[in-house]
């Protein structure tokens, strides 16, 4: 299977580099797509017709607007699309252009999180009382473009936590496109928008990111935990990441297991 890599940041330049070096068995590295941007110098770099033109599996790595952008068209030529960006699909219109039927298929990453296969079966035995998803992270990471100077002066220099949104998993992992993808993979995994609440708290002590997931419902009553230590280079994102999405490639290939 070969694989192009969408993005070279925090997710996409290790996970390159993890593909490059043979990480996992059946998955070959075409190239990392870099629209324009100055291609690293120990990776190949592709142009998305290029990527198109080799790849089996293009994996996007690039943030929720590329997604938007980019992801219909990898679908449309027939090409599989792998994401980490799944907080895209919480627009309507992206979601129709993305799971439209009759072209490549797409794959979901667990990305930070754990639990969601636990998650989506329960979702099929039927229904749920409550899904609530807490997401705390170092403050500072969590000042957003919306936010009025006031608040992100307050978000930079709060000296205890501070619950900055409680909502729908919808508007959450719109709001904080960097640091709440996981409520829309919650969501997606459960298979409802509306039953899912999010919440995203600033911690100014928080040297890692959490996220808590409860679940009650037909199947029984969940509580998953994960405390990640965050990416060196980008800390809206944690270190595990590139490591989540070479399992989805291994899982992809049909290489579940893997022994080191
Ligand atoms: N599902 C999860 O658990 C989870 C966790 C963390 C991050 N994410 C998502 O992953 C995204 C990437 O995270 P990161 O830490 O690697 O970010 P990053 O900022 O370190 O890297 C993003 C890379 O994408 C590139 N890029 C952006 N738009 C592009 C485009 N249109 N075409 C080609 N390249 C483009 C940038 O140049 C950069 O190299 C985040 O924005 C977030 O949406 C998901």
């Amino acid at each position: 299977m070969t694989v192009a890599v969408l993005g070279r940041g925090a997710i996409g330049g290790p996970l390159a580099r993890a593909l490059r070096d043979g990480a996992v068995p059946g998955a070959r590295l075409a190239g990392v797509i870099t629209r324009g941007a100055e291609p690293p110098a120990d990776l190949p770099a592709l142009t998305l017709a290029d990527a198109l033109a080799v790849a089996d599996l293009v994996v996007e790595a690039a943030g929720q607007d590329a997604l938007a952008e980019l992801g219909p068209k990898v679908l449309a030529a027939g090409k599989d699309l792998l994401v980490v960006s799944t907080g895209a699909l919480a627009d309507d219109a992206v979601f129709a252009a993305l799971t439209e039927p009759r072209q490549g298929r797409l794959h979901l990453s667990s990305g930070a999180v754990g639990g969601l296969d636990l998650l989506a079966a329960a979702g099929l035995m039927g229904p749920w009382r409550s899904v609530c998803l807490t997401t705390t992270k170092k403050a500072a990471t969590l000042v957003q473009p919306w936010m009025s100077p006031e608040q992100a002066r307050q978000v930079r220099e709060a000296d205890q936590p501070v619950e900055l949104m409680r909502g729908p998993a919808r508007e959450v992992a719109r709001s904080f496109p960097k640091s709440a993808n996981v409520a829309a993979s919650v969501a997606l995994a459960v298979g409802a928008w509306d039953v899912v609440e999010a919440a995203v708290v600033a911690d100014p002590a928080a040297s890692l990111t959490s996220h808590v997931i409860t679940a009650e419902g037909a199947a029984g009553r969940y509580r998953f935990e994960m405390c990640n230590h965050p990416s060196p280079t980008t800390p809206t994102t944690s270190g595990i990441v590139p490591y989540a999405v070479l399992r989805s490639i291994a899982a992809i290939a049909g290489r579940q297991v893997m022994f080191r």
